[in-house]
C-alpha cells in the first residue's frame, strides 16, 4: 500500500495552480453520455475517482477517448447496456450520477444502490423522490436500483433536505423530460451550477441554478459540445489550509475567489493575510493564528469538505474552537489519528471543542477518509520531525499529484511504498 513520509517544519512558500473540480467532473462526465455526439471535457482532474467513473462509462459501452492528462472525448451513441456493474458503484458511490443520466436518455437504468462511506450512511432517499415526481418507477431489488418510465413529465419538487447529489441527479433526468420541472430547496454548490451550465451547452433549458430555485424545460435531445470544468475550490481550500498551518506565503491560481468566500473569511477573522485577485488567491500567515467558531453548511457557508482542513489549523491556533459539523453525521474520524500527533481535542456529537497546541509531533497515523487524509498531511507538515501517513488511497481519489504540488511550494514530502523507502527518505531528510 502506499504511504506518504513528510518531513515537517518548512512553511510552504510560492504558487500551485488549481485542477477542475472532482464533484463537477464526476456529474458532467455521467452527463456526457447523454447525447450521441462527442463531448469534449477540458480542465479534468486526473485523480482516481475520474478515471474509475470513465472506466464505469465504458463499461456500459461509452467510447472513452483520452486526449492529453486533463482532455478526453466521450461518445454516448456506442452505449448497450443500461446497466452499471456493482465493482464501479463499490469504487465511487458518484456512480449513482448514471441514475440520472440514463434515464434522461433511455428513461430506463439500473445501479447498485451505494453503500455508506466513513463519513456517514449516505442515503439516497431524495434521489428517488426527485425520480418518483417525474414520472419514474422505481423497485429495489437485491441491492439493485431499477428505474424505468414510459414517459418522463416535470414536476414541481421540493426537497426535504439540501442535497448536491440529488438536486444534480434529478436536474440531469428532467432535463430530458417532457414539460417543467421545478426543483425548491435545491443545493447552491459551484459543482451544481457547472452541471447546470455543462448540461446548457448540450442543448438543455436549465435557469435558477445557484439559487435554490431551479427552473427546468425538457428538451427532447442534447448535442455535443466542449466543455471546460470549473476550478476545484476544495483543493484550493485544502492549499490555502496548508498555508496557514505552515506559517507560509501560497498563492492558489486557476480559482474563482468567490467560490472561495467562506474560506477565505475564517482564514482572515483567525488572523491570515488573504489577497483576491481575478483567478488567484494568496494567503499570507505570519503569526500563531487566533481560535474561532465553524459550523459547516450548504454553500455559500462554510463547507465540510474542509472541515477536517480547518480543524487542523485551529488545533495550533490560540485558545479554544467550536467546529460543528453541519451536514455529516461521522465526520471527525481524523480526530484520533490527530490527537496521536499532539492534538487537544474533544468531540461531542458533530462537536469538536479544540484546545490549541504549539505544534504537532510527527507520527505515524492512518488517513479515515479523503478529506481528512489531506488534513493530517497538513498536520504532518508543520510537525516537528518525520509523520507517515497510511491509506493514502482516499487522498488520490481527490487530489491529483498532491505532494508534487506540496513539493514545489517547498514541502519534504515523498510517496513511498516500503519501510525501506521509509527509512531512506529520514535518512536523507536528517
Ligand atoms: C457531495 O456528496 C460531495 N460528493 C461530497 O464531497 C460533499 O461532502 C457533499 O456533496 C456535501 O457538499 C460529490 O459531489 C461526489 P449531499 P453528496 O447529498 O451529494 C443527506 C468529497 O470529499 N442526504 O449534499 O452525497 C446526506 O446524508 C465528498 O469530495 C439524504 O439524507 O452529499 C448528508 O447528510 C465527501 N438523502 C446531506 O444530505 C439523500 O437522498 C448532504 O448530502 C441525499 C443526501
Amino acid at each position: 500500500m502506499e504511504q506518504y513520509v513528510i518531513k515537517g517544519g518548512s512553511p510552504l512558500v510560492g504558487e500551485v495552480e488549481i485542477a477542475g473540480a472532482k464533484n463537477a467532473a464526476l456529474p458532467i462526465i455521467s452527463a456526457a453520455i447523454m447525447t450521441d455526439e462527442t463531448v469534449t471535457l477540458e480542465n479534468l482532474p486526473d485523480v482516481n475517482d475520474v478515471n474509475v467513473l470513465l472506466e464505469s462509462i465504458a463499461g456500459i459501452g461509452a467510447h472513452v477517448e483520452r486526449v492529453d492528462r486533463h482532455t478526453v472525448k466521450i461518445n454516448g451513441s456506442t452505449i448497450r447496456d443500461c446497466s452499471v456493474e456493482y465493482e464501479y458503484i463499490k469504487k465511487i458511490r458518484a456512480s449513482y450520477y448514471l441514475l440520472g443520466a440514463l434515464l434522461g436518455k433511455y428513461n430506463n437504468a439500473s445501479v447498485p444502490l451505494p453503500g455508506g462511506c466513513n463519513i456517514g450512511s449516505r442515503p439516497i432517499d431524495q434521489h428517488l423522490k426527485g425520480f418518483r415526481a417525474i414520472g419514474v418507477e422505481i423497485e429495489i431489488n437485491h441491492g439493485t436500483i431499477e428505474a424505468k418510465c414510459r414517459m418522463m413529465r416535470g414536476a414541481h419538487i421540493f426537497m426535504d433536505i439540501v442535497s448536491v447529489g440529488a438536486t444534480i441527479n434529478i436536474m440531469m433526468a428532467a432535463s430530458r423530460a417532457s414539460g417543467r420541472t421545478i426543483i425548491e430547496n435545491a443545493a447552491k454548490e459551484p459543482h451544481v451550477v457547472d452541471v447546470a451550465n455543462f448540461l446548457n451547452s448540450m442543448g438543455a433549458n436549465i435557469k435558477g441554478a445557484g439559487t435554490d430555485v431551479i427552473r427546468i424545460t425538457g428538451v427532447p435531445v442534447f448535442h455535443g459540445c466542449t466543455y471546460p470544468i470549473v476550478p476545484d475550490m476544495i483543493e484550493a481550500g485544502t492549499f490555502m489550509m496548508a498555508a496557514a498551518a505552515t506559517k507560509g506565503d501560497v498563492v492558489v491560481k486557476n480559482v474563482i475567489p468567490k467560490h472561495l468566500e467562506a474560506i477565505s473569511a475564517k482564514l482572515t477573522e483567525i488572523g491570515c493575510e488573504i489577497e483576491e485577485s481575478d483567478d488567484s488567491v494568496r494567503v499570507v500567515a505570519t503569526k500563531r493564528l487566533n481560535r474561532t467558531q465553524v459550523k459547516t453548511q450548504p454553500y455559500p457557508g462554510f463547507p465540510t469538505d474542509m472541515q477536517p482542513q480547518m480543524s487542523v489549523v485551529l488545533a495550533l491556533s490560540q485558545g479554544t474552537s467550536i467546529v460543528t459539523e453541519g451536514i455529516f453525521e461521522n465526520r471527525f474520524k481524523y480526530v484520533d489519528e490527530l490527537t496521536r500527533m499532539g492534538a487537544n481535542i474533544k468531540v461531542e456529537g458533530t462537536t469538536a471543542i479544540i484546545d490549541g497546541v504549539k505544534t504537532y509531533n510527527g507520527a505515524r497515523v492512518s488517513s479515515p477518509d479523503l478529506r481528512a487524509g489531506a488534513a493530517l498531511v497538513i498536520a504532518g507538515l508543520q510537525a516537528e520531525g518525520f509523520t507517515v501517513i497510511d491509506d493514502i488511497g482516499y487522498i488520490l481519489r481527490g487530489y491529483e499529484d498532491f505532494d508534487g504540488k506540496l513539493r514545489s511550494l517547498g514541502a519534504e514530502i515523498r510517496k513511498v511504498r516500503s519501510e525501506k523507502e521509509i527509512e531512506r527518505f529520514e535518512f536523507s531528510a536528517g
